[in-house]
């Protein structure tokens, strides 16, 4: 089982990244790997609103030629796809809405859908109190419905959780998820 991950945090062992971590252990355990990308260290630009995605009468993919096009083909070649962000005030951060701007090229009005389905799983950490952002990146979601995913999970974590302890529900319901979608 192969699993691709982008973080969309710039901390490298963050809250993301410790949800990820559990994640990939339980992969891995099944002798599968999971890839992980942090958007800060590809070059992706923003969505250049050209609409060359949409024109039908010369479908292509994305037409800017950075690393959003190879992630997504690997992602196509994989399992699942794991998306991961922590909030900036009261938002998916902004590395993470560069990244996902780029879904407008993979949309159900392109060819560019994924035709693997991959299981995915978005995560969303924040400092405030739990739930509070769940409607959120509950609606966020579903734009990985609408590229070809088949959404498993949201994760919405509040309290600045894993990293301020206290986590054990979490925890376990991460290494559920895992499970689920290592089978
Ligand atoms: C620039 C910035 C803005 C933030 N804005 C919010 C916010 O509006 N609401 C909130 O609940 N947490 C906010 N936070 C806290 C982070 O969302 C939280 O610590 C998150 O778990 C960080 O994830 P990471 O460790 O993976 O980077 C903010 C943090 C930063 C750095």
């Amino acid at each position: 089982m192969k699993a691709i991950t982008v973080i969309a945090s710039p901390r490298k062992n963050g809250n993301c990244k410790q949800i990820v971590n559990i994640i990939t252990k339980i992969i891995e355990e099944k002798d599968g790997i999971n890839k992980i990308y942090f958007v800060d260290d590809l070059n992706i630009k923003g969505c250049q609103a050209c609409r060359a995605c949409k024109n039908m009468d010369n479908p292509t993919k994305c037409v800017l030629g950075d690393d959003f096009n190879r992630i997504m083909d690997e992602v196509e070649e994989s399992d699942a796809f794991i998306f991961a962000a922590p909030n900036y005030f009261g938002e998916i951060s902004g590395q993470g809405r560069i990244f996902m701007d780029r879904f407008f090229s993979m949309t159900k009005t392109t060819l560019n859908q994924l035709k693997n389905k991959p299981k995915c799983i978005v995560i969303h950490t924040y400092g405030a109190s739990e739930g509070h952002y769940d409607e959120y990146i509950n609606k966020k979601a579903n734009i990985f419905n609408s590229i070809g995913c088949e959404l498993i999970k949201v994760f919405s974590v509040g309290k600045n959780k894993p990293s301020s302890g206290n986590c054990d529900e979490l925890i376990q319901e991460v290494k559920e998820i895992a499970y689920q979608i290592s089978e």
